[in-house]
């Protein structure tokens, strides 16, 4: 009786203990006005701007249509839809009244103002790496470098268990470390200075890692395995890569910067954004960002870059003879290629050949359906590189893509091409 009586209690101990601990959090007091411009040099706005790029507010704090930074951009994930919030320094429905000891804490432990707890849709488990002087310099460009917008963003509505912000404690005891970053001794500058930034602001992992079923992304050999965004399916950056040549250190900083590389070809979708925010960093910055990068990559062997570089070009699209399938399937499939693609994909055409892409040995094709029907928009650095949006019939779309993947790759079909095409058309998916 005594033993039962003495685990009830420490069990009302435990709970009353992380009860406290997840309620540990108080409202911190309201500014009334938002810091003067003149309160920040220009030095430091002007970091802040390119940290506040690197960290890609804008593209979640913006709704289509709507002013920068004013928030009420609809996330879905699977538990609910998630409204950015409003970080202009409005003080009345964005971050004007937030010191910076506040914004610093939503920055490194998720946290708002009042003490609530943010969804973690909001990527704090990478931000909380950033150092006191970034996140200052962020903070100095959202006050005094962003217009206050007077725009209140739709409230976030989960259902239930996950309305109850508090359970976020939990979620944050499993999955957020910390920060501020810390360099390994073992490794450069360089190294660190890339790890800082593809695992802080960069926040990669938060697209290019799987996450598991309560929406922490995974580590160990899991980590840039590759993900899902926006409908999009998000390639891996380790050594999982499906580039058919691997990823090294001087292709990556043409594409961290271009989007675009010459043995890998162009970006799109999802990661149009990033890059654009990319474009305007420090080269150094860039470059250790490939540089930490690279190391995750299988090695460079000319031989087999050689390979599949030769491999590609032998099958290109032919205008002089045109590949006839006798598949009846492939061979309806080549008939709208030539039709429709043929005019720039081709031999000594315009863009790579498409064999050397990785978008085409992806695990499943909505990349590819997606580009096919909405083309491309390229970022500044490879503006002359865009691809118009087409007009394709489903049933044509599910041939060409069928004859694209026994074309330009030795893989096998991709296994839902119906799904695929559905996936791609339904509105839910922007
Ligand atoms: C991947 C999308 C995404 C990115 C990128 C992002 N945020 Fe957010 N942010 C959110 C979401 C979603 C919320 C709301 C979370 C909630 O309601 O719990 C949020 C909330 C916030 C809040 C709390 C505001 C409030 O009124 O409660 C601040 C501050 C903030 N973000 C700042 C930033 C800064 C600074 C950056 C860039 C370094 C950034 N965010 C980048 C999605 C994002
Ligand atoms: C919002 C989600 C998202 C974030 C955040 C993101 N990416 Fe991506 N990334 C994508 C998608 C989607 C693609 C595939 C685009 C395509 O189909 O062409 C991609 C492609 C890439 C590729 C090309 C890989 C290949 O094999 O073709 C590289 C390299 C890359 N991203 C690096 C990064 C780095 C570095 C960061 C952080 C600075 C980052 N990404 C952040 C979504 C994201
Ligand atoms: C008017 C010219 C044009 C037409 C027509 C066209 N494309 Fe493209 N496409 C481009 C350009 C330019 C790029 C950018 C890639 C580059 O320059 O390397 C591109 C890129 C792509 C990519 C991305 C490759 C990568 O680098 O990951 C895919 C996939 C693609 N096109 C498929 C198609 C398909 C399928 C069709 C026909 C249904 C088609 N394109 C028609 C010009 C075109």
């Amino acid at each position: 009786m005594r033993f039962l009586l003495g685990i009830v209690v420490l069990g009302l101990v435990v709970l009353v203990g992380a009860l406290a601990w997840a309620m540990r959090y108080d409202a911190i007091p309201a500014l009334a006005a938002a810091p003067a411009a003149n309160t920040f040099s220009r030095a430091v706005l002007e970091h802040g701007k390119l940290m506040t790029g690197m960290g890609d507010c804008e593209v979640c704090h913006t709704r289509p249509g709507g002013e920068p930074f004013s928030g009420g951009l609809a996330l879905p994930t699977p538990f609910g839809t998630i409204y950015t919030t409003n970080i202009t320094p409005d003080v009345a429905t964005g971050i004007g009244g937030w010191s910076l000891e506040a914004f610093t804490r939503a920055m490194r432990e998720g946290v708002d103002r009042e003490g609530q707890y943010l969804y973690p849709a909001f990527p704090y488990i990478h931000y909380t790496l950033t150092t006191d002087e970034d996140i200052a310099a962020i903070y100095a460009y959202l006050m005094a470098g962003v217009r206050p917008v007077n725009y209140q963003a739709p409230e976030t509505k989960l259902p239930f268990p996950f309305n109850i912000r508090l359970s976020l404690a939990g979620w944050n005891f499993l999955f957020l470390k910390k920060g501020p970053f810390e360099p390994d001794t073992t490794k450069d500058e360089d190294w660190n200075r890339g790890a800082y930034l593809v695992e802080g602001l960069g926040h990669c992992g938060s697209c290019h890692s799987p996450l598991n079923i309560i929406g922490g992304e995974k580590g160990g050999a899991s980590k840039f395995a590759g993900g899902q965004a926006e409908g999009w399916y998000v390639p891996p950056l380790n050594t999982a890569s499906l580039a058919p040549i691997p990823w090294s250190a001087n292709a990556l900083v043409n594409y961290l910067f271009d989007g675009w590389d010459k043995q890998h070809g162009i970006t799109a979708g999802p990661m149009t954004p990033i890059i654009r925010h990319l474009y305007d960093q420090k080269e150094d910055d860039v470059y250790a960002m490939a540089e930490y990068l690279a190391t995750f990559q299988r090695p460079v062997e000319q031989a087999k870059v050689d390979e599949v570089i030769a491999f590609a070009r032998a099958r290109e699209w032919n205008p002089d003879s045109p590949p006839k399938p006798t598949d009846p399937a492939l061979a309806k499939g080549a008939t709208e290629f030539g039709r429709l693609c043929a005019n720039c994909h081709k031999i000594n055409g315009q863009p790579l050949p498409l064999g050397m892409t990785t978008t085409i040995n992806m695990p499943d094709a909505r990349n590819v359906a997606r580009i096919s029907i909405e083309g491309i928009r390229p970022p500044p650095g490879s503006r002359d590189r865009s691809m118009p949006p087409l007009t394709i019939r489903d049933e044509d779309l599910e041939a060409i893509l069928l004859f694209m993947r026994a074309q330009f790759t030795t893989r096998e079909p991709w296994p839902d091409l119906k799904g695929d095409i559905a996936a791609v058309r339904a509105p839910a998916a922007h």
